[in-house]
């Protein structure tokens, strides 16, 4: 035999009889708890599921970053790794400058990137592999290809030098050097 419900007995004796409002809804108390008890532990569970996804994608986020730091400011990548053949060039615009830039790949593991705008009057230099050198063909004048410095030729300064990034998964720019630092821009 079921329990009466207290508060619908407390409900009569106070009103003498069961008032209408408790007849229109005859859940029992009882199980009205149970209910609750049950949508306050989905509840629960829900909410500890929201803050164990959350953790987790701090963690897998932290783990990849760890892989791939960040970059420097305005820094991105231009070619996979094993895009460019040894010995091989590629040219590519820097995004806002429409700067075009010259990378070079000059061992496995040894890339350097030149602004391509020759020092003397802006033509755009070429990579001579059979030369090792980059040569401007308008006035012909030439640049080591290992440093950007002029080896001869009208050109008085040496080709802007490109600061490059060496990661897993490609080659990166990562800013313009100020001047050639000692041993050339080579990203190793
Ligand atoms: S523009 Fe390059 S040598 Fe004159």
């Amino acid at each position: 035999m079921s329990k009466k419900d207290p508060i619908k007995e407390r409900l009569t004796q106070q009103n003498q009889e069961l008032p209408k409002w408790a007849e229109d809804f005859p859940v029992d108390t009882k199980a009205d708890g149970h209910v609750a008890r049950r949508d306050f532990i989905r509840f629960l569970c829900l909410v500890s599921f929201g803050l164990f996804t959350g953790q987790a994608g701090v963690l897998l986020k932290s783990l990849f970053d760890k892989k791939y730091p960040p970059s420097e400011p305005g820094a991105f990548r231009i070619i996979g790794r094993d895009d460019l053949a040894v010995g091989g060039s590629y040219v590519f615009m820097l995004p806002e400058k429409k700067e075009p830039i010259i990378l070079i790949r000059l061992a496995e593991k040894d890339y350097v990137a030149y602004s391509q705008k020759c020092t003397h009057l802006q033509c755009p230099v070429i990579w001579r592999q059979d030369e090792s050198k980059i040569l401007c063909p308008c006035h012909h004048g030439a640049f080591d290809v290992k440093t950007g410095n002029v080896l001869y030729g009208p050109p008085e300064r040496p080709l802007p030098a490109v600061k490059l990034g060496l990661r897993a998964d490609g080659i990166y720019f990562e800013g313009m050097m100020s001047r050639v630092a000692a041993g050339g821009p080579h990203a190793v």
